[in-house]
């Protein structure tokens, strides 16, 4: 079975390749005689240091590049950090905000995700708002306003242009890197609310929805098989060559 929508493939390769790794991945999948069907849209957000070399491979072969995250002022005294424009300057089109891990292990706020939001739009990154509730706020049963108060916080009054499109990565904190995927119907249930509330608060904007939390090549077809799903970010399962081309195959 094949899925004919539009689909949005991103794989954060997150820390978990060395700079001589992430050559030889992105060099591997430029030889993959792969046929990237014109319904996919793939983009890598490899690590800040192999960022310059992986991008222009993929470049040649029509992959986007991205940030896994940049900071919301330009340039300054930010020991260890990246910009928005320096990646922008780089090749980068696109950046994720505000993923769990940024959040959870690195105390990024509402706030800054916002701060960071305005950031990549104003150089003219594409953002990639990630939101997801904790294992305890589902069972405290407050995903939906969890969710609600991020989205609320990072897309409050930003500067879109007529033609921007807004991505917004519903990733379960619970669901990443552990193996225990969301089920895809409550997935889904999320995801229609997530688009309900984005369409209204960045009013004529194309939304785009994608899950993310422990996808692979077995079970990216049942998230892909959800109207509101249109694509996924995948961590651990897209920083391996095979399990990263079956998952292209399993979606051609
Ligand atoms: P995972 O990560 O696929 O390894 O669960 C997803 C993400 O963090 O974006």
């Amino acid at each position: 079975m094949s899925v004919s929508k539009k689909v949005y493939l991103f794989a954060n390769w997150k820390m978990y390749l060395d700079y001589d790794e992430s050559n030889i991945l992105a060099n591997a999948l430029a030889g993959a005689s792969v046929n990237f069907a014109k319904k996919i849209k793939m983009v890598i957000f490899p690590s800040a240091l192999s960022f310059y070399p992986v991008a222009q491979v993929l470049d040649d072969i029509g992959i986007a590049s991205g940030a896994q995250n940049v900071h919301f002022e330009d340039r300054g005294g930010y020991t260890g950090e990246n910009s928005a424009m320096m990646y922008k300057n780089a090749g980068a089109k696109f950046s994720l905000i505000g993923h769990s891990e940024r959040r959870h292990l690195f105390g990024e706020t509402n706030h800054e995700v916002h701060q960071k939001m305005e950031t990549a739009l104003s150089v003219g990154l594409t953002p990639i708002l990630c939101v997801g509730e904790t294992a305890k706020e589902r069972k405290g049963n407050k995903a939906k306003d969890v969710v609600e108060i991020q989205l609320r916080a990072a897309l409050d009054n930003l500067k879109w242009k007529p033609k921007d499109k807004l991505f917004i990565a519903y990733e379960p904190v619970w669901a990443i890197g552990t193996g225990n995927h969301c089920d895809p119907i409550e997935a889904e249930k999320m995801c229609v609310m997530i688009f309900k509330m984005a369409s209204m608060l960045a009013k004529g904007l194309e939304v785009i929805i994608l899950y993310g939390g422990s996808v692979n090549e077995g079970n990216i077809r049942d998230f892909l098989k959800q109207p509101d799903i249109s694509g996924v970010l995948v961590g651990g399962a897209s920083s391996k060559l095979d399990t990263w081309l079956q998952i292209v195959q399993n979606v051609c």
